[in-house]
């Protein structure tokens, strides 16, 4: 948290958006610091988590202008021009919330069985189920190494294969089932060996990185001609992005490098900021969370 606020340092009036409001925590601080004048714009891909944005935020006290843009990220910056609003500070936080991978209807976890779906938008796209029954073995094989960094992704994928052919793979249980019987468990380790095959479904079931591709182009697009009219992003806007993936992280990185390089942009965070002991105690997620900021040019 304290490092969204000092990479983003909100002011007063500002318009910030949260790309992956969640369950509104970020977005309540942004909040806090734009206070009544500011307008905060939420967006999340998950429209049940959108709504407990909106209400966890609205419950905070926040009386500015809230905006909603319900869907992917990567359709904001349209939004924004058609809503003639422009950004002054942008976070996004990427992947999954408690509130999705603790609700075994929604099926990203391996730890409570329910139905193999794991679309962050239940009602658009297809599930990891679909995708099980429809990829070409090869295809599932690479997308576990890519996605999963898994390196026993071709024997999972050929017994995924055999399995599909027995009965189709519809819930979480059995496709963790069926990866612990491909994938021993390290001795001593407390992680689970379907850990790796549930990320990189989930990874490929919502495409996570095109999104992130198209976010990171329209920001490149947009720093170039901040000071054009139909930017979504102001002048000295601040960018942050949190990432928990090393593919994901690379993509941040080269992005806002380029961007630092052509002198439109100064980069914030030298090395990525990462989370604090206290946080990485009490959330073990947040130990692999890389945060990358940049700031566009000032005003000329
Ligand atoms: C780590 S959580 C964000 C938590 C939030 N910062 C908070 O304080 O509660 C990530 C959120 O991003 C959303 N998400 C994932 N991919 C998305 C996309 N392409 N567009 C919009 N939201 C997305 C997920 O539905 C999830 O709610």
């Amino acid at each position: 948290m304290g490092a969204v606020r000092s990479t983003l340092a909100p002011l007063a009036g500002e318009t910030a958006v949260d790309l992956t409001a969640g369950m509104g925590g970020h977005a309540i601080e942004l909040g806090r610091a734009i206070g009544d004048s500011g307008t905060l714009v939420l967006c999340d891909l998950d429209p049940a988590n959108l709504a407990r944005a909106r209400a966890n935020v609205l419950a905070s006290g926040f009386s500015g202008q809230v905006v909603e843009s319900a869907g992917s990220y990567a359709r904001v910056p349209q939004r924004l021009i058609e809503q003639g609003l422009r950004a002054d500070c942008v976070l996004g936080d990427l992947g999954f919330s408690s509130t999705q991978v603790d609700d075994a209807s929604r099926g990203f976890s391996f730890r409570r069985d329910g139905p193999l779906d794991m679309r962050y938008d239940p009602a658009s796209g297809a599930s990891a189920a679909d995708l099980i029954a429809s990829r070409a073995e090869e295809e599932l094989a690479d997308l576990i190494y890519t996605f999963g960094e898994e390196r026993r992704s071709r024997g999972i994928a050929r017994k995924l294969v055999v399995e599909r052919e027995r009965e189709p793979i519809t819930t979480t249980g059995r496709l963790a089932e069926i990866v612990r019987s491909v994938v021993p468990r390290t001795p001593g380790s407390r992680i689970d060996p379907a850990t790796r095959t549930f990320q990189a479904l989930r990874i490929a079931v919502n495409d996570e990185l095109g999104h992130l591709r198209l976010l990171l182009e329209t920001v490149e697009r947009a720093a170039g001609a901040t000071n054009g009219r139909g930017s979504w992003l102001a002048p000295g806007a601040r960018i942050a992005i949190i990432s928990f993936h090393s593919l994901e992280d690379r993509l941040v990185k080269r992005s806002f490098a380029e961007l630092g390089k052509r002198d439109i942009a100064k980069v914030l965070t030298r090395s990525p900021l990462t989370a604090e002991e206290d946080e990485a105690q009490s959330n073990p997620r947040a130990r692999s969370a890389k945060l990358r900021a940049i700031r566009l040019a000032p005003p000329t």
